[in-house]
């Protein structure tokens, strides 16, 4: 193609400037409405998987498109094949709750594109993530003076720490409970470490009375918050076992964590100034798109011992070496991630997030009364800040195809989980479009399909 045929194609696509300001408008639009609206798009895809493979060409095109066209085909194409995650009925799993400041410092941070490994590619982005990581350490009340960095998930920053435990203690257990996440797992899996499962008592926490000996164990990771039904592990309990046998203590507070930037949820953290690290996703429930695992340790040293690999071509003067994030982790070049955190925690503030976590909390103690008020409903465990297990007074079938019907009804998404060997559905609040009424609505929602379904 002639040059002058290509510029007729596609004028501005080497010129991101001018690309920005052709399409950046219509793009910000569509993201606009997009969150006006999501409340009336069916929160669950309607599609059924390979569908949406099917619709797309098999190869790239070999000519250049419009931008016009992306957004078309996404909107034709792709939306259909979206589950809503910031849909104000979107209760399952976790809540993964965007905020308009972190979408907007999303996008500056690809336009700046700055590779984060040394202080001199990324002076910015490294010396802003330190400070945010600071500024959230005192917005939840953990220690002063622990270095706090960004991780790319959960899953990864447990195996980061793990690796660093590892090191650290020249062991190769890892303890955790029944109810931990499956990231655990996981990493002992990967990092060829033992594992030893504890089990809970009837609420879901660790039991220390049966942690067992700790005397060859690298790491304990405890949770706050657990993945099935939020229960909350003893964390001074098992951070006296830890000191006693020098074991790391690493707690997963991947959901619940954001709660501790309200003092009176903090007692669920009781003990967490004790551990050697401390992971929470700002993700899940802190207003900020994925990734953006915030991960703290008292030991960042032994964290650099373990990560650190400098080889010639990446040698700096000494000073700016101390401000190398890649020695802290397994990733060498990572984004401009602290971009978008800032800016929630500008734009928000402490009262903000507070006002935020406090909000999913209420809505999800008003519905938990509503299960309690109802004789066909139960709780299938105790409520844990925005997480709610409960079930109809039917059997684990029923409840399965009451699960499936609500779900495909668009209206609502819940997920599910097991506890104590019987079927329970579970409800997640945190987003930032849920209001009562749309809480309202999903308990009409469950009722009268459960109704419909006894009849
Ligand atoms: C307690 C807990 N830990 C870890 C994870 C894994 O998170 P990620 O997807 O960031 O790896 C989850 C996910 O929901 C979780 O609930």
């Amino acid at each position: 193609m002639s040059d002058k045929a290509k510029a007729e194609v596609e004028p501005e696509v080497n010129d991101p400037g001018q690309f920005l300001r052709t399409y950046g408008p219509a793009t910000v639009e569509w993201a606009a409405s997009y969150l006006d609206r999501v409340g009336s798009l069916p929160v669950l895809t309607q599609l059924e998987p390979g569908e949406l493979t099917a619709r797309l060409p098999a190869a790239a095109p070999e000519q250049g498109e419009s931008f016009d066209a992306v957004l078309r085909d996404l909107d034709e194409v792709l939306m259909p094949g979206i589950t809503h995650w910031q849909h104000p009925r979107y209760f399952a799993y976790f809540p993964a709750a965007t905020s308009g400041p972190a979408i907007l410092a999303d996008m500056l941070a690809s336009t700046i594109n700055s590779i984060g490994f040394l202080w001199r590619s990324a002076p910015a982005a490294t010396e802003l993530e330190g400070v945010v990581m600071s500024w959230v350490a005192e917005l939840f009340g953990l220690p002063a003076g622990w270095h706090g960095h960004i991780e790319g998930g959960a899953s990864l920053a447990s195996l980061t720490v793990a690796i660093a435990a590892r090191e650290s203690t020249g062991r190769n257990l890892l303890v955790c409970s029944q109810e931990t996440h499956s990231s655990a797992a996981k990493a002992a899996r990967m990092l060829g470490m033992e594992l030893r499962t504890v089990p809970c008592d009837e609420d879901g926490a660790m039991r220390v009375d049966a942690l067992g000996p700790l005397d060859g164990a690298a790491i304990v990771i405890a949770t706050v918050g657990t993945t099935s039904r939020g229960a909350i592990d003893p964390l001074a309990a098992i951070a006296d076992a830890c000191e006693a046998a020098g074991a790391w203590l690493h707690v997963d507070a991947a959901y619940a964590g954001t709660a501790m930037v309200c003092p009176e949820l903090r007692w669920a953290f009781d003990g967490i100034e004790r551990a050697d690290s401390v992971l929470v996703n700002a993700h899940k429930w802190m207003l900020t798109p994925i990734d953006c695992t915030m991960l703290w340790t008292a030991r960042g040293d032994v964290f650099r011992n373990a990560f650190s690999m400098v080889p010639e071509y990446l040698r700096t003067p000494s000073l700016e070496d101390s401000w190398s994030l890649h020695e802290y982790g397994p990733a060498l070049g990572t984004r401009f991630r602290s971009l978008k955190l800032w800016a929630v925690l500008r734009c928000y503030g402490r009262e903000g997030l507070q006002r935020h976590v406090r909000s999913g909390v209420e809505m999800a103690a008003e519905f938990e009364r509503w299960v309690v008020a109802d004789p066909d409903w139960e709780l299938a465990s105790l409520r844990r800040f925005g997480l709610i297990c409960f079930r109809h007074r039917g059997d684990d079938n029923f409840n399965k195809t009451l699960l499936e019907r609500v779900n495909a009804s668009g209206e609502i998404f819940i997920s599910h989980t097991v506890i104590d060997g019987r079927y329970a559905l579970r409800l997640a609040t945190g987003g930032l479009l849920t209001t009562s009424a749309d809480m309202e609505q999903t308990w009409a929602v469950l009722r009268e399909a459960a109704a419909a379904l006894s009849s």
